[in-house]
Formats: structure tokens, sequence, C-alpha cells
């Protein structure tokens, strides 16, 4: 089964045919990062009129490298939520209006489920069950993944999401836009013991965390040194910082593999590219004698392919988009998107 799947719920425009939702036919994504970097993060309505000026050269860029037509095409899936709803709405509609014109399904897909689902197109092996850390711009969730469309949440942030707080550092440091890839970069110069960062602790709940008050920290070390005339060292601040974000991830993952009792620990999102995690997380998995899948960094980041991947899911489970099928700013993992209402 052939699908072709479009993502557009942040800054790239992105489509691809996958085959039975393991196989990459064409992977196509077009970034708007240049664009938004000159505001230091994304306009949403700049993100929604780059998608619509995009879109259909994407789509039949993927097409002509999958070397299919859209005949050959058996459904059309589309992000649905969550992301911007603006930018989500420009692919989720032309998704939608594609798959009528053909007379083929259309597949409405979970980002963040999706985000999960790459790493089917990469480990062949994978099934559920298995225990995941999702980490991007917008989610940090420790997941229980029992099947391919049944998630649990075991866990997670109570403000900022790993991502977000990689890129309010990155702004405060004036290293720029986006912010997880260029505090990656900065921090190999660091010393991360230069500087102490605080952790959370969220009471009674030991797989949750937060990221707010070691933003704020972050502000408030920068500003005080600029106040004093103090010169910092933006390296270091970068190296404290990611240290303390693996700091926070890592053991609540080792908890939850121990609890859930796992021996397959699969990373998903934007911040899973990141080298210090990757390290840290390859260490977890062999002390706790588990397998670990992790996407190569350009499939941890918004792609279609991974769209299209989780679609192949969705529909073999029935969840098919309706002809009023609409999109969402907010979904949870857990919620079926075919029968959201509101
Ligand atoms: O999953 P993603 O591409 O989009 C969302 O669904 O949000 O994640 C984007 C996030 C951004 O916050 C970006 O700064 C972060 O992933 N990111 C990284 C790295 N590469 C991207 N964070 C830390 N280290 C990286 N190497
Ligand atoms: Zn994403």
């Amino acid at each position: 089964m052939r699908i072709l799947a479009i993502e557009s719920s942040c800054d790239e425009t992105a489509a691809a045919v996958i085959k039975d939702g393991r196989q990459i036919l064409s992977n196509i994504i077009d970034s708007q990062a240049e664009t938004h970097a000159l505001y230091g993060g994304v306009v949403p309505e700049i993100a929604s009129r780059g998608h619509m000026q995009a879109v259909v050269r994407v789509t039949e860029a993927a097409l002509r490298e999958a070397e299919c037509t859209r005949n050959d095409i058996d459904a059309v899936a589309a992000t649905c939520a969550p992301g911007l709803i603006g930018a989500v709405l420009v692919g989720a509609n032309f998704g939608k209006a594609l798959a009528l014109s053909l007379n083929k399904p259309f597949v409405p897909v979970h980002h963040i489920r999706g985000h999960i689902a790459a790493n089917y197109l990469i480990y062949p092996e994978l099934e559920p069950p298995f225990l995941t850390l999702v980490a991007s711009g917008g989610h940090s969730l420790l997941v229980m993944v029992h099947g391919y469309t049944d998630f649990e949440i075991i866990g997670g942030t109570r403000d900022d999401a790993a991502g977000e707080a990689f890129d309010k550092t990155a702004r405060v440091l004036g290293a720029g836009y986006p912010g997880g890839p260029r505090i990656d970069a900065l921090a190999q110069k660091g010393d991360p013991k230069k500087y102490r960062l605080p952790q959370s602790h969220v009471k009674d709940a030991p797989l949750d965390f937060s990221f707010s008050g070691l933003k704020t920290a972050v502000i408030n070390l920068v500003h005080n040194a600029e106040q004093k005339g103090e010169e910092i060292d933006r390296a270091s601040v970068a190296a404290a910082f990611q240290a303390a974000v693996v700091e926070t991830l890592v053991p609540r993952l080792g908890l939850a593999v121990r609890q859930t009792a796992t021996d397959k620990l699969v990373c998903a999102g934007g911040v899973a590219a990141n080298s210090s995690l990757r390290a840290a997380l390859k260490r977890l998995a062999a002390e706790q004698h588990c397998k670990l899948f992790l996407p190569p960094p350009a499939l941890c980041g918004d792609n279609a392919a991974m769209i299209g991947a989780q679609a192949f899911y969705e529909f073999q489970a029935g969840h098919l988009g309706h002809s009023g099928q609409n999109a969402y700013a907010t979904a949870e993992i857990t919620e079926n998107i075919c029968q959201k209402n509101g």
C-alpha cells in the first residue's frame, strides 16, 4: 500500500510516499527555518503562507522521486493535530481535497504519533509494545505504546517542552534559531560544570518534570552578568543547560524502564537529535539491558515520512477522515483525532 503523506504543522512543508508503513519511497522537506530565523522564532502567519506556496511543489516532488503518479497512491494522509493551527490547516485541507479529488481515503495523523513512527522506517523489527521518550519543540512525554494506535502517557513535562527550553536558551544566549542545534554545537566547546543550574522534581510524580525553572535560571544568569558588566562564558552556559536537560530526562526514562519492565526503548522528536542526549540514552540502554531505537537525526525533526508510516497503521485500524474532518491546535496522543469534537 502506498500512502502519500503531507506534514505542515510548524515551519517545514513536507511530503513523502511510504510503502506499507515501513519503506520510504520519497521524503521531501522544504524548511522555512531561514525565513523565521530573521525573527528569532516561527511567525505563525508567515509559516501558513509559506505552506500555501510550497505544498503543491513539494507534493509533486515527492511523487516524482517515488516514481509514481497520483493514481498509484492508495491513500492520502496529513498531520491534522497538534501544531500551529493555521499551518496544520494548510496541509490537512490540501491532503483532504487531494484525497477527495482522487476518490481515495484520507487518513488524519497525530503529529506526535508520527514522530514515534519514524522509528518503523529505520527498524523493520520494531513492533509495540515499547516505551518511548518523545522530546520535541512542543511536547516532552514518556509514552507507553501498547499497540500501533494505542498509547498511554506515563509521564511528561508540567510546563515547557524540552525543545522549547532549548530554543529560549539559544535566544537569551544570542545563539540564533533554530535553537536546539545551535546549543548542541555551542555546548561542545563549554564546561558543563562551570555554572550550576537547577533541576526540577515534581512532588509525588517521579515520572513528571519541568523545564520552566531551568529556563528562568539561564535567563537570570545571563541578565545578572549583563547588569554587572561581566563577560559570560556562553559555551559553558549552553553545556550546563544541555547537561541539566539530559539529567532531567534520562533518569526518569530509567525509572520508567524499570516500572514498565520493557526491553524496548524508543526515542523520537527533534530533541532526540541532540548529541549529548543520544550518548546518555545509549549508556542508559546498555545499563538497563534494553534495546535502543533512535532515528537518525534527519528523521528526528519534522518530516512527512513519519506521517506516512503512522498513517499505514491508522488506516489498518480504520481511522479514516470523514468529510467534515477538522484540524486541531492541540490533541492528546491518546485521542482519536477522527472522532475529536470542537
Ligand atoms: O520534533 P520537532 O522537529 O518539531 C516539533 O514537533 O516541535 O522538534 C523541534 C525542536 C526544536 O525546539 C529544536 O530546537 C529541537 O527540536 N532540536 C534540538 C536539536 N535539533 C532540533 N534540540 C536539541 N539538540 C538538537 N540537536
Ligand atoms: Zn514535530
